[in-house]
């Protein structure tokens, strides 16, 4: 019989804490929808004691989020334990998440304390969190270069306490696959006999190794695997989802185990959440990314076309990218529309149909043929925050070629307060007089980082996508706009970023530092 391997999605609590990935309590229950109804296991909707936002994002998965276990993070104390038992509490099923560092290095430079305090509280820590829940997780920080030894008292001392799940996280991707599978094989063979406790694995990216070693750890016995959509996270990013779950479905004669994932969600949620965090996903990104299943060789196009099997070790279909050269267009019906959403891998309610529908039919006003990637730009669209509080409602633009010509643009703007903003300004070119127009309009000092377009669909009224980067208050922001006007696109990425910006200077600020691990 197969094995199950528990897979442990943490999108949204270690993808979510790094630069350029926030997300609203609304934008994380999307996401944690898409996760359950792709059959993730547990979903750690975030770290409940680390701002009021955490709290209300683990809250709100847990009351509303049905099928996957929901988790919470909490550092070995009673306040934080505390808050994610209380976040954690309308779930169907929950786990709490605790953790301490046991490596050398964090011990003494981070925390402070000897082996035998770590010790101590790690059982404390779990002790308290099994008064609230049945199911819990310890993770031994930065595992990878703790001692052997002193790991595996620690996780004997965990499971004497209650733990069920005993972690082994790679803090800082440093690991390799051979070294992972060892210390694995140590932990496990130190555990009884038919040890109901699951063996789990976490590891970063920092090396380019974080999927390598996760599979590493599975061979050796884990059974849990923590990872992310399209890998967010931490500096180089977490180990990714799609790519160690179709590891282990091509190769399910090495792995010998099964994740229970419905693969055909992976490539929607992959698109979602990119839009969500207003990022691309590379081109050449393994299992998601547009060059995934490409084959531009003469030689490999031969092979293909003679069987598939030459070049292709998984179906494009598999992972939920649609092979359809199906076209919708302005006399495209409402039932046409929710079908091909169906096909393309999205779960929408008949209320988001509506909504989208209405949108497609002006979009199918513009654009003659609409295609997938057009769809999928329209429910990309649909999932980002409109709320604002700001919005664009006219931009008009007047841009030429040759001496003394002034690319100028007015914007008329509404404001959080209902307040209509109307400036105007020359730039470089219509994108740079666009964004100063509107930044004047909003009242807003930014710095231009970066700025990315492509077309996403096919033919001369394709739409266009844009992803921009902006500085503003020192903190980097991205946003992304789809329209078939480019400079349009732009402006929408650009009226994304200035809310992302107002938003945190208007929530209330965190009562922890993001970087978790730098805090005990
Ligand atoms: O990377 C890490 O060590 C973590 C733990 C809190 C699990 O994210
Ligand atoms: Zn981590």
């Amino acid at each position: 019989m197969t094995d199950k391997v528990i897979i442990f999605d943490t999108t949204l609590r270690d993808g979510e804490q790094s630069p350029g990935c926030s997300m609203t309590v609304p934008q994380k229950l999307r996401m944690a929808r898409t996760l359950a109804g792709m059959g993730v296991d547990v979903i750690e909707a975030g770290f409940a004691a680390a701002s009021p936002q955490d709290f209300d994002a683990v809250r709100e998965v847990a009351r509303t989020v049905r099928g996957s276990t929901i988790c919470s993070l909490a550092r070995c104390n009673p306040g934080d334990i505390d808050a994610a038992a209380r976040a954690l509490e309308p779930a169907e099923k929950k786990r709490l998440h605790v953790f301490i560092a046991t490596s050398p290095i964090h011990m003494q430079h981070k925390l402070n304390m000897s082996k035998a305090e770590v010790l101590a509280r790690a059982v404390e820590g779990v002790r308290l969190a099994r008064t609230h829940v049945d199911n819990v997780e310890f993770s031994a920080e930065d595992a990878i270069r703790s001692e052997p030894e002193f790991l595996a008292e620690v996780m004997a001392a965990v499971i004497e306490a209650g733990a069920t799940t005993f972690n082994v996280p790679d803090t800082v991707g440093y690991t390799t696959p051979e070294e992972m599978g060892r210390l694995i094989a140590y932990l496990k063979a130190r555990l009884p006999a038919e040890s109901p406790v699951v063996l789990s694995a976490h590891c970063h990216d920092d090396l380019g190794m974080a999927v390598a070693n996760s599979l590493a750890a599975v061979k050796a016995g884990a059974r849990q695997v923590e990872c992310t959509v399209n890998g967010i996270g931490e500096r180089a990013g977490n180990c990714a989802l799609e790519e160690v779950v179709m590891a282990i479905k091509t190769r399910s004669d090495f792995f010998g185990v099964d994740s229970g994932i419905d693969t055909r969600k992976l490539y929607p949620a992959s698109r979602q959440l990119a839009a969500i965090i207003g990022s691309f996903v590379p081109a050449n990104k393994a299992i998601v990314g547009d060059n995934a299943f490409a084959h531009e060789a003469g030689i490999h196009q031969h092979g293909m076309l003679a069987n598939r099997e030459t070049y292709e070790i998984m179906r494009p279909e598999d992972v939920g990218i649609s092979r359809s050269t199906l076209v919708l267009g302005k006399h495209s019906g409402r039932h046409a529309l929710a079908d091909r959403v169906r096909e393309l891998g999205f779960s929408l309610s008949e209320t988001e149909i509506e909504q989208l529908f209405g949108r497609f039919k002006n979009l199918a006003d513009r654009k003659r043929q609409v295609f997938d990637a057009d769809i999928e730009a329209l429910i990309a669209g649909e999932q980002r925050d409109h709320a604002g509080p700001w919005r664009l409602d006219r931009l008009h633009i007047a841009s030429g070629l040759g001496e003394g010509h002034l690319p100028t643009a007015s914007v008329s703007m509404t404001g959080p307060e209902g307040q209509t903003a109307q400036e105007a300004a020359i730039g470089d070119g219509p994108v740079d007089a666009a964004l100063k127009a509107m930044a004047r309009a909003t009242n807003t000092e930014f710095e231009l980082v970066g700025m990315r377009i492509r077309s996403i669909s096919e033919g001369e009224d394709a739409q266009g996508e844009a992803e921009l980067t902006a500085r503003i208050d020192g903190v980097q922001l991205a946003g992304r706009g789809v329209d078939t006007d480019i400079v349009a696109a732009c402006a929408r990425a650009f009226v994304e970023i200035l809310n992302r910006a107002h938003r945190r200077q208007t929530t209330p600020t965190a009562t922890l530092p993001r970087q978790i691990s730098a805090a005990i």
